[in-house]
């Protein structure tokens, strides 16, 4: 502040708006603009020299000029105006300086200037920041349609004494397989929730969480673990809680009613189709009706959902006809961990989940593993030896009656070993049924289409859950999904699905193949990849009362599992839960309490190393912060160098650019989630120079768009749909777990601080989620791309490596190296 005020009768302008010292200049990317200075001598009683005019940091771009009468010694940069002489400002006189700024890219970029001045033979200083603010047509074009408004909603919370049911949606009777196997409400006990309100003490629950883990308890732990979880979740849900909204006809199927509920495209609230939510209507000075009135969701849109309602409330319904909406936690899914975990403990699931030393390996099916002469379909693993003997040893079940566990970092083959392995089983065991699990439907689907080139595509079955938006199964598995075009998801019979070998399916929806109670020994393997994603509870579904042991199956009984707890884990929303280990995978917990799954126990465990996805520059940083250095690059050359010569590069062979902008972070209408459109104009340029990049030949399928905020995927999206880039993949670093592409550019959107919290809260963005970064960043083959706002991300420990590393490499930051702090 000191070095901003005008002083000793000095007062220095523009025509510009001026807050703070900052000179706030508009520019059009690449024009010139010219920023006339006036600095005038107030001062009654003595004249002022003006020594020096300078920018106090190098910014490509900024110049300053227009010293009548000052010169620029021979060399000097423009960036810097010296008075060989001072000039004299008599008093009562004005002198004007010019700045010229051209932006070569959009965003803002800060310079400060001094003026170095003289009073009677002493120095003093003005200072004003230039502060250009860089913008173009698509800028604009993207900036938020409504202004945000955050919704004020006052909720009265008096209890209706009648409910009204709603309308269902099609198809969700006609589900043709029976559940045989009851799946109870598990509803929380009121000595449980009153103990929860006042907080976990010391008490019975305390202890039995404190206790080791065991079988004998194992049932009661992960219950009491579920509902402290949704304990949190109830009271979580009432914050979107709304009052005073109206509803719309929606036109595609005027039986049912629209409700905006902006944050639903980032799961705030999370809504799916088949949930369903209540809605009360109000009178005109707001009172509520006392009946309450059930709505299925039909349809989730953009920040909408379509709502099927009963008779009674579509009889009374008005356009502006205003309710209060109670939304509902889905508690499907803790219903089946909770089954699961009992189910566990009454079929016996004690070899998978407490191996020990003398069990692990007991039952093998075939000992010695060189008998099995297998071929593999994808020979490239035949030069990894631990790959291969993975393979191997799943194919010969070495660990049984214990689970086989794949370890490794990213790129490092987890997934093909184990697809590999699946193709294998099918073929040596003519009577083998597999369950192939993953936690989210994105690693599902990765599964399936791995699997599919070298199986009858009739014999696999990728099982969505009815909930699923059929527009989001990929067409290369629509064929061999429960999914009939134009009518969507639907579910066959126990009959139908006994004729699949392999059962692909997330591992909540395994829960309804444990509900259909198939005969035992039925699925004689279940695999599950990602498990470091699902907590113990989610993996256990997939395996209770689907996987019977060796003492009922002989030949049967193996699990297999492959992950990476370094990488996304499970969401969990109590911090109680997760202190007590709830976000705890079955791979890590395995790995943490038995021994013997380490490197030299090859007949049940494989560690993988070897990287053959990365270029050994992008997969340095994520090798030093996350694995001890221990990951060694052998991702083909061809492939991995193919754009080191790109000319988007800051240096040859070094392919990772830090694409620094200083853009802003919105939010439009009453959506929650941000935006950042300067950053979604650098995504669309980078992809253009791609595409365009002459002799590269990139193609769209090669590149992939992550970043973590909802509306930045879809303004990301819409410019992508326009200029017919569909073949573009862009999404949340949820959605590329197990993937890859060839070329990987992040948006990482935060431009300011106020909202590290928010992003805290919700389990959002970049910052203070190394995993998610981990996840992000290894995800590219050859070229990773990474824009954001440096001063930002440099709060975060793990991009500050990252800054400094691409910094000491490559002398990067695209534009923007000199904002950098
Ligand atoms: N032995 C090998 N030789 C050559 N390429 C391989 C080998 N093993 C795996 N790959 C390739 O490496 C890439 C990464 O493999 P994969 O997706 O299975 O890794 P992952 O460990 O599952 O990674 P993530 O942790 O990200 O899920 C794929 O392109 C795969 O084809
Ligand atoms: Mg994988």
């Amino acid at each position: 502040s000191e070095f901003i005020c005008d002083k000793n009768g000095v007062v220095v302008s523009s025509e510009f708006d001026t807050v703070d010292g900052c000179v706030r200049i508009p520019v059009e990317k690449k024009v010139e603009k010219e920023i006339v200075i006036t600095i005038k001598n107030e001062n009654i009683k003595a004249d002022v020299d003006i020594l020096m005019c300078r920018y106090l940091r190098k910014m490509r771009g900024f110049k300053v000029d227009g010293f009548a009468r000052l010169h620029l010694p021979p060399g000097k940069s423009a960036c810097v105006c010296i008075a060989a002489n001072s000039l004299c400002l008599p008093t009562g006189d004005s002198h004007r300086i010019r700045a010229r700024v051209t932006c070569h890219g959009v965003g803002t970029f800060i310079v400060p200037l001094c003026l170095h001045l003289q009073l009677q033979g002493k120095d003093f200083h003005i200072v004003r920041s230039l502060k250009a603010v860089c913008s173009n047509a698509l800028v604009r074009d993207l900036l938020p349609t409504i202004p945000y408004e955050k919704p004020a909603y006052k909720v009265n919370t008096i209890p209706s004494t009648s409910i009204e049911d709603g309308l269902l949606p099609p198809r969700s009777g006609s589900s043709k397989l029976q559940p045989e196997v009851p799946l109870p409400q598990f509803p929380m006990t009121n000595d449980l929730q009153h103990l929860l309100n006042s907080g976990l003490k010391q008490t019975k629950a305390i202890s039995l969480l404190e206790a080791p883990m065991s079988m004998k308890q194992y049932a009661k732990r992960f219950s009491l673990l579920l509902h402290i979880e949704e304990h949190q979740m109830q009271l979580d849900i009432r914050r979107y809680d709304m009052e005073g909204v109206t509803m719309q006809v929606f036109k595609e199927d005027k039986k049912l009613l629209c409700l905006d509920v902006p944050g639903v495209a980032e799961k705030r609230p999370s809504v799916l189709p088949h949930d369903h939510l209540f809605v009360c209507p109000l009178t005109q000075n707001g009172v509520r009706d006392r009946t309450e009135y059930k709505g299925y969701v039909h349809r989730v849109l953009n920040e909408r959902v379509a709502l099927g309602f009963g008779k009674k409330l579509m009889a009374i319904f008005l356009p502006n006809m205003k309710f209060a909406v109670r939304f509902v936690v889905n508690r499907y899914p803790l219903r089946m961990q909770h089954r699961a975990v009992q189910l566990a403990v009454e079929h016996n699931c004690m070899p998978w989940l407490f191996p020990t030393p003398g069990s692990i390996g007991m039952h093998p099916l075939v000992s010695d593993i060189s008998s099995l002469k297998l071929k593999l379909y994808d020979r490239k693993l035949e030069a990894n030896k631990q790959q291969f003997q993975a393979v191997q040893h799943i194919v010969a079940g070495t660990a049984r009656p214990g689970p086989y566990l794949v370890f490794g970092p990213p790129g490092t083959g987890k997934s093909v070993t184990l697809v590999e392995a699946m193709k294998q089983v099918l073929g040596v065991y003519r009577d083998a049924h597999l369950l192939v699990c993953a936690p989210s439907n994105s690693a599902a689907d990765l599964l399936a289409e791995r699997l599919l080139p070298h199986v009858d595509k009739r014999s696999i079955l990728r099982l969505n859950a009815p909930s699923r938006i059929a527009m989001s199964i990929p067409e290369t598995i629509k064929d061999c999904s429960n999914y009939i075009h134009g009518e969507g998801v639907y579910f066959p019979s126990k009959e139908d699905l006994l004729d699949y070998r392999v059962i692909v399916s997330t591992l909540i929806t395994a829960g309804r193949i444990a509900s259909a109670n198939f005969p035992s020994g039925h699925f004689t393997h279940v695999f599950i990849d990602e498990c470091g994603q699902a907590q113990e509870t989610e993996g256990v579904v997939a395996l209770a009362g689907i996987l019977d042991n060796h003492l009922v199956n002989p030949s049967g009984g193996h699990l297999i599992l492959a992950g990476d707890p370094r990488q996304l884990g499970p969401v969990l929303r109590s911090p109680a839960a997760k202190d007590y280990g709830l976000d705890n995978s079955l791979l890590e917990r395995l790995m943490d309490d038995t021994e013997v799954y380490s490197p030299e126990n090859a007949h049940c465990f494989t560690k993988l190393l070897k990287n053959y996805r990365s270029h050994p520059a992008i997969l340095k940083l994520p090798s030093q912060l996350f694995y001890n250095d221990e990951l060694e690059p052998c991702a083909d050359l061809v492939l991995r160098n193919s754009l080191c010569n790109w000319e988007g590069l800051p240096k040859k062979n070094f392919p990772i650019v830090f694409h620094g902008v200083i853009g802003e972070d919105m939010r439009e209408d009453r959506s929650p989630s941000f935006f950042n459109p300067q950053e979604v104009v650098v995504v669309v340029e980078s992809v253009d120079n791609l595409l365009n990049a002459k002799g590269f030949r990139v193609k769209q399928k090669d590149i992939g768009v992550i970043s973590p905020y909802r509306k930045q995927v879809m303004k990301i999206r819409s410019v992508f749909k326009k200029k017919k880039w569909d073949d573009i993949k862009v999404g949340s670093t949820e959605e590329f777990q197990g993937q890859e592409r060839l070329v990987i550019i992040i948006s990482t959107v935060r431009s300011c601080t106020d909202f590290l919290n928010v992003d805290f809260t919700f389990s959002l963005g970049f910052l203070s989620h190394p995993k998610r970064f981990n996840v992000a960043v290894t995800r590219a083959k050859a070229l990773l791309i990474m824009i954001g706002n440096p001063n930002i991300l440099s709060q975060d420990i793990h991009w500050r490596r990252c800054n400094k590393y691409s910094y000491f490499c490559c002398f990067f930051f695209k534009n923007l190296f000199e904002n950098f702090n």
